[in-house]
């Protein structure tokens, strides 16, 4: 385990069932605040950084952390907080990524799955060489410039408002390169979950965004066909990063059509 100390991690609500909010690569849990504020009216809601993000600190600029072991991460923090009813979970691409360790490796802890802008497949071996600079990159110009001037472009739509770009920048600027670099490996890393989806025992629902570049509305709703039992809902006029770009209507979605 790379980090001996519990993931850093938010909560709000004290009442309802658990929502476990998983963010996104390069941002950290702090993303989800309009999420939070909206349904912890009615929910506990829990958002951990992972393992190198926010203040879930990394030290060694070597290691890789896998989506595997962010999944037993997130598990121990579940534990450290006394949680053992299954929880329902809501993650966003990167947090897509762990959710499907989660559920293949700790069904029993999942309630429901809400798998937002995320895939299925691994890295081309070209995307993870892609990774492998970046991480170098990060390490070098100790800061997130080259992660965000790579990434922002595929995040975000041309239509994204100055504030979301400018939001996006900070979250990223806010992780230490160590822990950067240790995510951009395990991404790199991260296995093809594709024969998995079968034996999904959860209700889904899928989110896609019309403008996605990253995992575009028509691959994920091929994969999404493949759960037992899942629901597609594309969103119109929105990229990769839906909870942030337009915050009342994923909220609204989420309210209308998860499985809980
Ligand atoms: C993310 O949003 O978590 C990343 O775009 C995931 C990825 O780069 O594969």
């Amino acid at each position: 385990m790379p980090g001996c100390e519990v993931l850093h991690h938010v909560q709000r609500g004290q009442h309802g069932p658990v929502l476990l909010f998983l963010h996104c690569f390069p941002t950290h849990q702090a993303q989800w605040l309009p999420q939070l504020e909206h349904f912890a009216r009615q929910y506990r809601v829990i958002a951990p950084d992972f393992r190198g993000a926010g203040r879930s600190v990394v030290v060694d600029p070597t290691i890789t952390v896998t989506m595997e072991q962010q999944a037993t991460e997130v598990i121990a923090l579940l534990d450290h907080l006394g949680i053992t009813e299954p929880v329902h979970l809501i993650g966003l691409s990167m947090g897509g990524y762990v959710a499907w360790q989660l559920a293949a490796t700790y069904p029993e802890r999942l309630a429901s799955m809400v798998l937002c802008h995320t895939r299925v497949v691994a890295d081309t071996p070209e995307q993870a060489q892609g990774r492998h600079r970046l991480a170098a990159q990060t390490l070098r110009e100790r800061s997130a410039e080259a992660i965000l001037s790579v990434m922002v472009p595929r995040l975000l739509p041309e239509s994204a408002s100055p504030e979301v770009v400018e939001r996006v920048e900070q979250l990223a600027r806010e992780a230490s390169p160590e822990g950067l670099a240790a995510i951009l490996r395990g991404l790199a890393a991260r296995p093809d979950v594709s024969l998995l989806l079968p034996t999904m025992q959860h209700q889904c629902l899928v989110i896609s965004g019309e403008l996605d570049a990253i995992s575009p509305p028509a691959e994920m709703q091929a994969w999404a066909a493949k759960l037992p039992s899942s629901r597609f809902l594309s969103l119109p006029g929105v990229g990769h990063l839906s909870p942030l770009e337009a915050p009342a209507l994923f909220n609204q979605t989420l309210a209308e059509h998860a499985p809980w």
